[in-house]
């Protein structure tokens, strides 16, 4: 198995316990960032789209050209540009890159948010289309002869891309955990990301279902998941740093009520604080969400709810539980998962900067170590076997 460990890229340093203060786009900060990921042997960064939040392809070009290794996972939600010209959009990230593009398709939560971008189509077709969208793109990318294609959301005729990605084809990821959301990317993606962590046993069911829906189509697929840690030198220090943690999250929380109060639309990680402009309204995510908050505050080895019950009781964007511990204890309670062939990790703090270098020298050299050991066992249990 081969373990992909990817971050988060913001065109500010901000998370959800930010207050606010610093420019909102930070040109120098993007780059800081993205030499620091690629220093720090991080394999890809997400790069986010919104409604609301700057041109993720411009920040991932930007990104490559600061650069060496880190590669692009740039979400991108069909309906908005044909997906023709996105074909070529990503052929060129990838040749100014030197393949080192990805796309994340977006299919989208919030009917009402993605109607600020005038998409008035309903999730269901939503994820039709991103179906078909994908398919395109992957004629465009392979095609040397021109493509005509008579569909349901598009139509054209002699479409051609002069530039074809660096190693022929350009990794699909998609999200979203609706039955159609499975069902849609078992047709076209190689990359299910799960949108954050669960109890084990939870999340080797999420990972039976996207294994059946993928062998129903006969294709091959990769796993990724997102982490939430809280890393300390110690274990006391880590349950220290996650108490400050729900602090800050309470503080930003009373702050953001009084900009709405105030009809402030003010900027912070580039969502919209209006709460019915959620990127993660109406996401099929959130019921089970809730419940795993409803249960214990420590569940399996250390995954932790209280971030996930805070959030809920500050009516702040949803979180999804943490692992909190020493990098060794997170990274072992990670293994959990990549044993069940989860093998991405999207790692992320809650101190955007300064969490890249502290993963990169304490948490991704045991997370390796630790894979790399787990590999050895399961490949020499086959040898025995055979
Ligand atoms: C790793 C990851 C990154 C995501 N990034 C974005 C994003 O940038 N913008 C966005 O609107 N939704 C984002 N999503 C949400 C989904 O792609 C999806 O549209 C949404 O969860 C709806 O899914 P549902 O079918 O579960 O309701 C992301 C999801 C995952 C797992």
């Amino acid at each position: 198995m081969s373990l992909e460990i990817l971050g988060v890229l913001l065109h500010r340093n901000a998370s959800e316990i930010s207050r606010g203060g610093g420019p909102a786009f930070d040109v120098e900060m993007i780059g800081k960032m993205a030499r620091a990921f690629d220093e720090n042997d991080f394999d890809r960064v997400l790069i986010l789209q919104n409604s609301y939040a700057p041109d993720p392809f411009a920040i991932a070009n930007y990104a490559a050209a600061v650069t060496q290794n880190l590669a692009f996972m740039v979400a991108h939600r069909p309906g908005f540009i044909a997906p023709t010209m996105a074909a070529r959009m990503f052929a060129t990230l990838d040749n100014l890159s030197g393949g080192r593009a990805g796309v994340h398709v977006i299919t989208g939560a919030n009917d009402t948010e993605l109607q600020c971008d005038g998409d008035f189509h309903t999730k269901e077709e939503r994820y039709h289309r991103s179906a078909e969208y994908v398919e395109i793109m992957r004629k465009v990318w392979s095609s040397s002869t021109p493509v005509d294609h008579n569909g349901t959301y598009y139509r054209f005729n002699s479409a051609l891309s002069e530039l074809k990605p660096v190693n022929g084809a350009i990794p699909v990821y998609w999200g979203g955990s609706s039955p159609l959301a499975l069902e849609k990317g078992a047709e076209v993606a190689d990359v299910y990301a799960i949108g954050g962590l669960k109890p084990v046993d939870q999340m080797a069911g999420a990972v039976a279902q996207i294994r059946d829906a993928w062998a129903r189509t006969g294709r091959p697929v990769r796993i990724q998941t997102s982490a939430r840690v809280i890393i300390g030198d110690t274990e006391e220090a880590a349950w220290k740093a996650a108490a400050d943690v729900i602090e800050a999250l309470r503080e930003t929380a009373l702050e953001q009520q009084r900009k709405i109060a105030g009809s402030d639309e003010a900027l912070s990680t580039g969502m919209r604080l209006d709460p019915r402009l959620a990127t993660t309204k109406g996401g099929s995510g959130r019921d089970e969400l809730e419940a795993i908050a409803g249960g214990k505050e420590l569940l399996d080895k250390r995954l932790w709810t209280g971030i996930t019950k805070a959030s809920i009781s500050f009516s702040t964007p949803m979180l999804p539980p943490a692992l909190v511990g020493t990098a060794e204890q997170v990274a072992d309670a990670m293994m959990d998962y990549y044993a069940m062939g989860i093998t991405g990790f999207l790692i992320r703090g809650f101190d955007l900067y300064d969490d890249i270098a502290l993963h990169g020298r304490e948490l991704i050299p045991t997370l390796r170590r630790l894979a790399a050991e787990h590999d050895a066992r399961v490949g020499q249990a086959r040898t025995q076997l055979a």
